[in-house]
């Protein structure tokens, strides 16, 4: 039975820009993709990849209401960056969708009435943290506070970064919203629960976890223990419900609550095939009864493995549809062998790369080159990457067309002589073994194999010299023949390629004037008297001095950056709303909204420099607080170390935003802001510190 398969990447949050860490993923999935495309009909009748912008929850209805736009517009707009740095990196999707969909709410009200119906639905009150400025119950990332273990500071409201204690936010001692900044109450609300705690729940995943081909081994190893041992009911039941204001879908028979939107984010996988189906005839419920022999894939991030390998696969089956046929996890992106990071310039966006003038198909081949079917990180060394992409691709596999087709053009009319020889046996050999490894996952030991195979290649050029037969009359035919076996071989390693750098196969296509190669011409090698086309140029060598670009286009800016949670350990993943104004937030406001401004005199009792922050300098500020009978001076980050040294600083006296929500930086925590002027153009350079006048006192308001 020829093979039907959908396959899946995880939907990128709607409030934030694909950067190197998400390409890891949606690079991995597109590989495989394009070799299943590439596999002759008989083998994969039809393989579909699809996507969606993730685009619910708290974080995304308060960014949009930060850049006073609607949720809605918010998550177009990102809808069109996103599709632009996909495109952009060659991901082909067959359909890029949104959760915010008719077809995705049609599922998620149909998923909620069967497990209702199942008894798998349950409505509880809980206690849960209030905001009472912003008027809504606080997700537990947006809950700070001192850790109840240790007593650290500025603490989530899951777990301390501090000592490591895992915790509810109810147990933080001096709780406060990290939203505005209010003591935050406890409430009561009813929440709806999906009963994973539940014996058919625990069975069924006990079974789906261990099928063969579910989950790599570690992933398995890792469900084991949130199992518990048989008997032991380790599962507990999972909050699916938020109360308003939320932006998501309404609980068709609870007003006022709304899904979590972890609920619609993998039945958005659904909505975007859905939505694809009806584009293209596809038969949707081929792919989800549970009688059917299609698959369905979904890569993931380790990360995310609790949502996909634990509640994703119970809620299928307990509503009847099919379940997964394997999660496949991998791990985080380091740059240069630590975490991405902003000061260094290693957070590095899909479009900064992009507008560097970096070839896409150079990170594809080094993902590629690094990734196998495991959850191991991978790093991405910015000097390795150049020698790599340099030595490999343009040294070994584009050196032997740029030393061979000339020859062809320029002598032969462009015409082939007979390509076969026996020195290429060992390129054809490998298809199935390449084929495989593509199969499984394992693309660095495919890569390893077609360098290989290149190599193979470039020996018979370098002993051929071809340039030397070229100078002699009486060696033309072996001239031919050895450009049209080189050529042939460069259309196999060209072939094996092709899911990695689909750009260049293309380009090779047109250039050896063939139809778009697919696995099964591996057999087939070029006739005799074929005409190719002159060559052109197909890949140029990165030059080192585009990474120290791109790396300086990456630095931290002047505004201060939210020390984003470690991802890893974050269950409820939500990502801080990090809130720049956007040029739409330029409305008229109140005098009221004004007035919720806190600006205070400010005297700079102290400044230093701040290690490893390129353009902050580290301020104290006597704002007139006082605590014990002494000052109690404010820290602040500053970025305005292009501007002034610290030392010219002590002393003088200036203004600053008393009531900032306080920041956890990198550094330190920063308590505020201080006001400073500056050419939004930058036409003008400099940043000028705002001063009162003689006389003003710390601590005075200023309005
Ligand atoms: O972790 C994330 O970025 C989520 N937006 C992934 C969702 S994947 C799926 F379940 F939709
Ligand atoms: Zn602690």
């Amino acid at each position: 039975m020829p093979r039907k398969i959908l396959v899946t990447s995880a939907l990128p949050y709607a409030n934030g820009a694909i950067h190197l860490g998400h390409l890891v993923e949606y690079i991995q999935t597109d590989i495989w993709v394009r070799f299943q495309k590439m596999q002759p009909k008989d083998k994969v009748a039809e393989c579909w990849y699809v996507c969606a912008d993730d685009t619910h929850g708290t974080p995304i209805m308060l960014r949009a209401q930060n850049d006073g736009i609607t949720p809605e517009a918010l998550i177009e707009r990102v809808h069109g960056e996103h599709a632009r740095d996909f495109a952009g990196f060659h991901v082909a999707f067959d359909n890029f969708y949104t959760t915010n969909s008719p077809e995705t709410q049609e599922q998620v009200n149909f998923f909620y009435d069967r497990l209702k119906k199942t008894g798998l639905i349950e409505k509880r009150a809980i206690e849960q943290y209030y905001d009472p400025v912003k008027e809504l119950f606080l997700p537990d990332r947006f809950i700070k506070g001192e850790c109840p273990k240790c007593g650290a500071k500025d603490q989530y409201g899951d777990n301390c970064e501090a000592c490591g204690a895992a915790y509810t936010p109810n147990e933080l001692k001096n709780p406060y919203s990290a939203i505005s900044g209010a003591k935050p109450e406890l409430r009561n609300s009813d929440h709806y629960f999906f009963k994973l705690s539940d014996e058919r729940c625990q069975k069924f995943l006990r079974r789906w976890t261990r099928l063969p081909g579910r989950l790599q081994p570690e992933a398995a190893n890792k469900m084991q223990e949130w199992l518990g041992a048989e008997g032991e009911n380790k599962l507990t039941d999972w909050d699916i419900s938020r109360d308003a204001p939320y932006f998501g879908f309404e609980i068709p028979d609870a007003p006022g609550k709304y899904f979590y939107v972890w609920v619609d984010a993998p039945i958005g996988y659904m909505g975007s095939f859905k939505n694809l189906c009806g584009q293209r005839g596809i038969d949707f419920d081929e792919f989800f009864r549970p009688d059917t022999p299609t698959e369905m894939y979904h890569f993931i991030g380790k990360d995310i493995l609790y949502f996909h390998a634990l509640f994703w696969p119970a809620m299928l089956e307990h509503v009847g549809l099919r379940t997964p046929g394997g999660i496949f996890a991998h791990g985080f992106l380091t740059v240069d062998g630590a975490k991405m990071s902003k000061s260094r310039g290693t957070f590095i966006t899909a479009e900064s790369y992009l507008k560097t003038g970096l070839d896409p198909e150079w990170l594809r081949y080094y993902y590629a080159a690094k990734l196998n079917s495991t959850m191991e990180d991978i790093d991405l060394n910015l000097e390795d990457f150049v020698a790599r992409v340099n030595s490999d691709l343009v040294g070994k596999y584009v050196n032997i067309a740029s030393r061979c087709a000339g020859f062809i053009s320029k002598k032969f009319d462009g015409q082939l002589a007979a390509t076969q020889a026996e020195w290429q046996k060992p390129l054809r050999e490998a298809a199935a073994r390449i084929a495989e490894a593509y199969e499984q996952r394992e693309y660095g030991r495919a890569l390893r194999e077609i360098m290989a195979l290149a190599d193979t290649a470039n020996i018979f050029v370098n002993d051929k010299k071809p340039w030397e037969l070229a100078r002699h009359d009486d060696q033309q035919t072996e001239l031919h023949a050895a450009c049209s076996q080189a050529i042939e071989a460069f259309r196999l390693l060209t072939l094996y390629l092709k899911p990695v750098l689909p750009k260049v196969a293309e380009a090779v296509e047109a250039f050896l004037g063939i139809a778009p190669l697919s696995w099964n011409d591996a057999a087939t090698p070029l006739p005799a008297g074929h005409a190719i086309k002159a060559y052109s140029h197909l890949m140029t060598r990165i030059d080192p001095r585009l990474i120290a670009t791109l790396v300086e286009a990456n630095k931290e800016s002047l505004a201060p950056v939210v020390e984003k949670k470690d991802e890893k350990n974050d269950k409820d993943k939500t990502a801080a709303p990090a809130l720049p104004a956007s040029p739409e937030a330029n409305a008229p406001i109140s005098i009221e909204d004004f007035m919720k401004v806190e600006l205070r005199v400010a005297r700079i009792v102290d400044a230093g420099h701040v290690e490893g922050a390129e353009k902050l300098i580290r301020l104290s500020l006597d704002i007139g607080e006082t605590e014990n009978g002494q000052m109690r001076p404010r820290q602040v980050f500053a970025g305005i170390k292009s501007a002034y040294d610290p030392e010219q600083l002590i002393g003088r006296m200036t203004v600053m935003v008393a009531n900032l929500a306080p920041l956890k930086m990198r550094f330190g925590l920063s308590e505020g802001m201080i006001l400073a002027a500056s050419d939004p153009e930058g036409a003008i350079p400099g940043i000028f510190l705002l001063a009162p006048d003689t006389g003003a006192h710390p601590g005075m308001r200023v309005k």
